[in-house]
C-alpha cells in the first residue's frame, strides 16, 4: 500500500465500471441537477458533476433557481422529476437556502432517483445491510478501503463526526458483516470527552469534522491509517484561498502508515461513486438486478494483486 491513498485511481476504476456497464447494458443514464441560488463554491462543484458526466456518456440536466425560491415550488419540481420516466435519478445541491427545509426536500424525492441516498428508506437500507445506493462520501471512504485493500474487520475504526452525511451512516456500512467491513467502530463529536485518548487507539481513522488540521502527530496512533474526509478552505501568506482536510498531512505523514491527501483523496471519488449511483437507479427503473457493488468488489480485487 503507498503512503499517500490518492484517490485518483480509486475514481478511474469507478468510472471504467460506469462506462463499462452504460455500455454493457445499452443505457442512456439521465439525472436532474437542482441548483438552489448562485453560491460560486456550488456552481463549481456543480459544473465538475456536469462535465464528469458528459465524459461517462451520461446526460445531466440542471435546473438553476434563484436564492429566494420558496420551498413549494422546489417540491413541485422535484414531484415533476419522480413522475418524469425519462429521468433515471434527482440530486439536489446543498447547502439549500434558510427558506428550505433539508429533511422535507430529502422526504420528497423518490426513493428509487435518490441519488444522494438522504431519503430515510434509503438511509434504512444502509443499517439493515440492504442492496441499494449508497451516499456519496461515505461510499467513497469504503471504495477507497477496498481499492487500497485496508481491511478494517475487528480492527479499532474511529468516526470523527456524525452528520448524517458523512459520520452517521459511514458508522453503519462499516459495521456492516461483509468484506471491508465488520470494524470495530467508535463515532467521536463535538460533545465526546478525552478525544486524543480515542483517536490515539485507532488503527483506522476516519475524519469529517470540517476543522483545518485538527488533528495532530499526537492524537493519533503509530502506523495508523488515516482516511480525510474534510474539505476546509484556508488563506495562504499572500491570501490566496487554497484547501486543507481536518487532519494535519505534514505532521502526520511520518508517523502514519497512509493517509489520504486533501484535495485529491476522497473527495475525488465521490463524483463517481454519484455516477453509480444514477446507474443503479437506470438499471432498477429497467428492472435489471445486476449488483454493481459486487461488481465492484471483483474487479478491486482482481486490481490488488498488482501491489
Ligand atoms: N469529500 C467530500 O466529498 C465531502 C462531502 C461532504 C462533506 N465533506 C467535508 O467533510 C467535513 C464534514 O462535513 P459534514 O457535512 O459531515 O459536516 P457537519 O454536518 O458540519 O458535521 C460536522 C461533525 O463534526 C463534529 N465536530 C465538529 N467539531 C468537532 C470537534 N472539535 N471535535 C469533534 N467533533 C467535532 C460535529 O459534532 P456535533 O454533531 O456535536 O455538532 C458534527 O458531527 C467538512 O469539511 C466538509 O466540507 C467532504
Amino acid at each position: 500500500m503507498p503512503n499517500e491513498l490518492s484517490g485518483k485511481p480509486v475514481s478511474l476504476e469507478l468510472n471504467r465500471v460506469c462506462k463499462t456497464l452504460i455500455a454493457d447494458y445499452q443505457l442512456k443514464p439521465c439525472m436532474v441537477l437542482i441548483q438552489v441560488g448562485e453560491d460560486p463554491a456550488s456552481s463549481f462543484y456543480v459544473q465538475s458533476i456536469i462535465n464528469s458526466g458528459t465524459k461517462l456518456g451520461c446526460e445531466c440536466r440542471l435546473h438553476t433557481l434563484a436564492a429566494d425560491t420558496s420551498e413549494d415550488v422546489l417540491l413541485e419540481l422535484i414531484e415533476t422529476a419522480n413522475n418524469d420516466d425519462s429521468i433515471n435519478g434527482i440530486m439536489i445541491q446543498k447547502p439549500l437556502p434558510r427558506q428550505i427545509s433539508d429533511s422535507r426536500i430529502n422526504l420528497a424525492v423518490s426513493p428509487n432517483k435518490d441519488l444522494d441516498c438522504l431519503h430515510p428508506t434509503n438511509l434504512g437500507k444502509i443499517m439493515m445491510e440492504l442492496e441499494g445506493f449508497l451516499p456519496c462520501t461515505p461510499a467513497a471512504v469504503y471504495y477507497c478501503m477496498q481499492y487500497y485493500g485496508i481491511d478494517p474487520l475487528g480492527k479499532n475504526l474511529v468516526v470523527l463526526g456524525r452528520s448524517n452525511v458523512v459520520g452517521k451512516p459511514l458508522a453503519n456500512m462499516l459495521l456492516w458483516k461483509k468484506a471491508f467491513a465488520n470494524a470495530t467502530v467508535t463515532v467521536c463529536h463535538s460533545q465526546t470527552r478525552n478525544l486524543s485518548m480515542i483517536t490515539s487507539q485507532a488503527d483506522i481513522l476516519v475524519t469529517a469534522i470540517g476543522k483545518a488540521n485538527f488533528v495532530s502527530a499526537e492524537m493519533i496512533k503509530e502506523n495508523s491509517i488515516l482516511l480525510d474526509v474534510g474539505i476546509n478552505e484556508v488563506k495562504d501568506g499572500s491570501g490566496a484561498s487554497l484547501y486543507v482536510g481536518d487532519v494535519d498531512y505534514k505532521s502526520c505523514y511520518d508517523k502514519a502508515l497512509a493517509i489520504t491527501p486533501v484535495p485529491g483523496g476522497i473527495g475525488r471519488i465521490t463524483t463517481s461513486v454519484l455516477y453509480l449511483n444514477l446507474l443503479k437507479a437506470t438499471l432498477l427503473q429497467q428492472g435489471q438486478n445486476k449488483s454493481i457493488d459486487e461488481y465492484i468488489a471483483l474487479i478491486f480485487s482482481a486490481k490488488r494483486k498488482e501491489y
